[in-house]
């Protein structure tokens, strides 16, 4: 028997709320506007929302109307290590999350992405400027994968510092990082096949296990030592991963850098388990020690291990220049990114390795490093002071990403509602787990510009967590 069609609207409000259409605490169409959009009797519509508010997805407030129950994605099933699916509701939420992060008002604590002072940009104009004074054809020029042999060779220069001995031909230039590990979880898996990856993980691993149909383990990842290999042991044990994604330097959005005993046991886990380790190294120049740390792919014996980086993090996002060093998987990384993409933007790859050439990267890196270290004691002592009592928060030991968690009774996506409304941009917890387990966490970009008004929108933050413990009482929310 066909469902009422009350029945079919309810189910159609709830697959939105799951999928992120409406947020936690958002105002759903009022029942008038519902009635009319979808052209059905208001007693319809009212017949639906009373079902919703039954399942606990609605909630009426009288006089306002109807809104999502705060704890709606929390309500997802919580299985911290076992193969999860994602159904597209990461995305949909990344999507609207992201979105503000492209809106030139809001502060952005949110998007991973550098505030122009912290980048290159007088250089770099400077050398577009001139690559397209004096070789203007470069514009005509396809350079086909795997890329331009300068760049290629810069990289293999500069990849000596995270002790990694390669050839220019081991490389391969991508679009970015993102395309790096896409390109790696294509030539290392099938649809259906098991990643390990680290929980809380950078949201765009996320989405690409989504878009090629896998399954992800989620390992916790600690923010003092990185991801748990005990658990990884046993993940690895029960449902044959066929490779675990890491970010083994200043981890997204942990700042978690593994330890070099860690880093030995990780290798050792991938040769005796049989899967591939997939390196997240896009923050590893970004750490505030004099050296930085040593790749993975550095003591990369038996081909276990495929390199992904790009300059996203130092030099120029918008340039989406990144490498992938694929060790045995080379020759099919390189198949299939010439298949994808044919080449990579010409003009961007000559001045990245022009730049890299002029030795102003290393200047340049060690003003940046210092900086952030600068913003981010900045920022701990504001958030010492300003929120609410049991907010911890990690200890980056490089990068410009803080992650901050508040206590359990404080709900992220509501401060990222609320913080949204006053121009200041933050990226809840959710978006870093195919699970609702970091509901009361969120990740804080501080390569930002620092003045007073930073100073504000972070003192504003603590206020509104506080205020979520302590309701603010009629008198106060009308003052
Ligand atoms: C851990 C991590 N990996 C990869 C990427 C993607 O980098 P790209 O912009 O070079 O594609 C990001 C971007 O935020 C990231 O944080």
């Amino acid at each position: 028997m066909e469902c009422p069609l009350y029945e079919k609207i309810a189910k159609q409000i709830e697959q939105q709320v799951h999928e992120g259409i409406f947020l936690p605490g958002a105002k759903i169409p009022s029942v008038r506007k519902s009635s009319k959009q979808m052209e059905v009797s208001v007693a319809t519509v009212l017949q639906a929302y009373s079902l919703l508010e039954d399942r606990g997805v609605i909630k009426a407030r009288p006089q306002k109307g109807y809104f999502v129950q705060e704890n709606q994605l929390q309500a997802l099933p919580l299985a911290k290590i076992t193969p999860t699916k994602n159904d597209g509701s990461i995305h949909a939420l990344l999507r609207r999350l992201l979105h503000a992060s492209q809106d030139e008002n809001i502060i952005q604590f949110g998007a991973a992405i550098p505030k122009s002072q912290f980048l290159p940009i007088r250089q770099l104009q400077r050398s577009v400027g001139r690559l397209m004074r004096l070789e203007p054809e470069i514009c005509a020029a396809y350079e086909f994968t795997p890329g331009s042999p300068s760049l290629r060779r810069q990289i293999a220069i500069r990849m000596l510092d995270s002790g990694c001995q390669l050839q220019p031909d081991d490389i391969t230039i991508t679009l970015g990082c993102q395309n790096a590990l896409m390109l790696s979880l294509q030539v290392v898996a099938k649809a259906g096949d098991t990643i390990a990856i680290e929980s809380p993980a950078y949201h765009g691993v996320l989405q690409a296990i989504e878009v090629l149909n896998l399954k992800a383990v989620e390992i916790p990842c600690s923010p003092s030592t990185g991801i748990d290999l005990a658990l990884l042991e046993s993940a690895a044990i029960e449902w044959n991963i066929k490779a675990c994604i890491v970010t083994p330097n200043n981890q997204n959005p942990v700042g978690a850098t593994l330890n070099q005993q860690a880093r030995q046991q990780l290798i050792d886990q991938s040769i005796t388990h049989n899967f591939t380790l997939i390196e997240d190294d896009v923050y590893g120049e970004l750490s505030y020690a004099d050296r930085r740390e040593r790749a993975l792919k550095a003591d990369d014996k038996q081909g276990t291990v495929i390199y992904c980086s790009s300059f996203s993090k130092s030099i120029a996002p918008g340039f989406r220049i990144g490498w992938v060093v694929g060790g045995r998987f080379q020759t099919q990384i390189e198949h299939y990114a010439y298949v994808q993409s044919l080449a990579i933007p010409t003009l961007t790859q000559t001045a990245i390795a022009n730049f890299l050439e002029n030795g102003a990267y290393d200047r340049h890196l060690r003003k940046t490093r210092l900086a952030y270290q600068d913003n981010l004691a900045r920022c701990q002592a504001l958030i010492e002071e300003h929120f609410p009592a049991g907010t911890q928060t990690s200890s980056p030991k490089g990068g410009f990403l803080l992650w901050v968690i508040l206590p359990d009774s404080i709900n992220a996506m509501t401060l990222h509602t609320q913080a949204l409304e006053k121009d200041i941009g933050v990226l809840p917890g959710l978006a870093f787990s195919l699970t609702a387990q970091f509901s009361h966490h969120f990740r804080l970009n501080y390569a930002l510009n620092w003045d007073n008004k930073t100073d504000a929108a972070l003192k504003e933050l603590g206020r509104l967590c506080q205020q979520q413990i302590q309701p603010q009482t009629p008198q106060q929310i009308q003052a």
